[in-house]
C-alpha cells in the first residue's frame, strides 16, 4: 500500500470512533486524512458533528474539514446508544465546545467530490458509524464507486452475534438497507466485526498507560474508556471495553496486528428477529461471491503499543 494512504473517516463519535480520529490524526506518515464526515448513530447528527470537531481540536488539528452528513437512516428511524456512550455520546471527562467551525456543504457532497477528484482508486472510505452517509454517496452518484479504492470499515458480527439485538451489531442494525448496498457495491470490504473488537480490550494496565502519557490527550482517552467501559464489564462481565472503532485505522497501519478471511457477508434486511445480521459466510457454504475480508483475531498487546506509541505524539 502506497503511503501515506488518503482517507475520509465517517463517523458518529463515539469515545471509541474518537480514539480512531486520533489515531490517524497522529499517524501522518502512515495516514491522510482528507476529512471527516459525521452520520446519526450514537447520538444524533447535532452531536455527532460537535463531537468530531472537539476531537480535531484536541487533537490540534482546527483546520481538519468536518462536515454534518445525513441526520437519519435511509428507510427508518435513529435508533441511538447513549446507553453507552452517555447523553453527549463523549460522556466521561469535562468537555469545552468546539471554537472550529463545520465545513460549508453536505458530508455526501463532499464525499463524491473527492472522489471524483483524487485519482480513481486512490481514496479509502473509513465508515465507523451507521453507513447512511456512504450509501448515499453511492446512490446518489453511482459513477464514483469504481472510483473507491477500499471501504475498512467497523460493523457486524458474526461469532460473537449481536450487541443491539440478539443477532445484529449496532452500526449495521441502525441502517441495515445502507449497509446492503456498500456490501453489494463490488468495492473491496474489509470488515471489523465485534468478532475482533471484542477481543482489543482496555485494561486496568491499558488505561492506565494512556493516563501516565501525562498529556491531555492521554487524559481524556483514559476518561472516555472509564466511561464507555462501565457499559461493557456490567454486561459481559469483561475486564474493560472494546475499542472497536480504531481498530480499523490500526488495519490501515499495521495489517500485521489482524487476520481473517475472504468470505461472502450479506445484510440481513427482512428477517423477523435478525434485521441488521451480517450473515457471515465463513466456513463458505453458500457457494455467494467473496465480497469482504472479514476479520476476526488481533495481536491485542500490539494494537495497544501502537495507540500508545502513537497517541503520545499529541
Ligand atoms: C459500534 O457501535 C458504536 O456504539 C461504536 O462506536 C462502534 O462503532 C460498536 O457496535
Ligand atoms: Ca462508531
Amino acid at each position: 500500500m502506497a503511503h501515506p494512504q488518503k482517507i475520509i473517516i465517517d463517523t458518529d463519535p463515539g469515545q471509541d470512533d474518537a480514539v480512531a480520529i486520533l489515531l490517524a490524526l497522529a499517524s501522518p506518515e502512515d495516514i491522510e486524512v482528507l476529512g471527516i464526515t459525521c452520520v446519526a448513530g450514537n447520538v444524533p447528527l447535532a452531536l455527532t458533528q460537535k463531537n468530531a470537531r472537539i476531537v480535531c481540536e484536541l487533537a490540534g488539528r482546527p483546520d481538519m474539514k468536518v462536515f454534518a452528513g445525513c441526520d437519519a437512516p435511509l428507510q427508518r428511524r435513529l435508533v441511538t446508544a447513549e446507553h453507552v456512550h452517555g447523553k453527549t455520546g463523549l460522556d466521561g471527562p469535562v468537555m469545552q465546545d468546539p471554537v472550529m467551525p463545520l465545513a460549508q456543504g453536505h458530508a455526501v457532497d463532499f464525499i463524491i467530490e473527492t472522489l471524483r477528484r483524487e485519482p480513481e482508486g486512490s481514496v479509502t472510505l473509513v465508515p465507523i458509524g451507521p453507513l447512511t452517509n456512504i450509501a448515499a454517496v453511492f446512490l446518489k452518484a453511482p459513477d464514483v464507486v469504481a472510483r473507491v479504492g477500499r471501504i475498512v470499515l467497523m460493523g457486524g458480527a458474526y461469532f460473537e452475534v449481536g450487541n443491539i439485538t440478539p443477532a445484529a451489531e449496532f452500526n449495521i442494525y441502525v441502517d441495515p438497507e445502507a449497509a446492503q448496498i456498500v456490501f453489494r457495491s463490488g468495492v473491496p470490504l474489509v470488515v471489523m466485526p465485534l468478532d475482533v473488537t471484542h477481543k482489543a480490550l482496555t485494561t486496568a494496565a491499558r488505561v492506565q498507560a494512556f493516563r501516565d502519557m501525562g498529556t491531555e490527550v492521554g487524559r481524556m482517552v483514559a476518561e472516555w474508556t472509564d466511561f464507555f467501559e462501565r457499559f461493557d464489564m456490567e454486561k459481559y462481565g469483561s475486564q474493560g471495553a472494546p475499542l472497536h472503532d480504531p481498530c480499523t485505522i490500526a488495519w490501515l497501519i499495521r495489517p500485521d496486528l489482524f487476520s481473517g478471511r475472504d468470505i461472502n457477508v450479506e445484510i440481513e434486511t427482512k428477517g423477523e428477529f435478525t434485521i441488521g445480521m451480517t450473515v457471515a459466510d465463513w466456513w463458505r457454504v453458500s457457494g455467494r461471491a467473496t465480497n469482504a475480508l472479514f476479520i476476526r483475531d488481533i495481536d491485542a498487546d500490539g494494537f495497544y503499543g501502537l495507540l500508545n506509541e502513537r497517541l503520545a505524539r499529541l
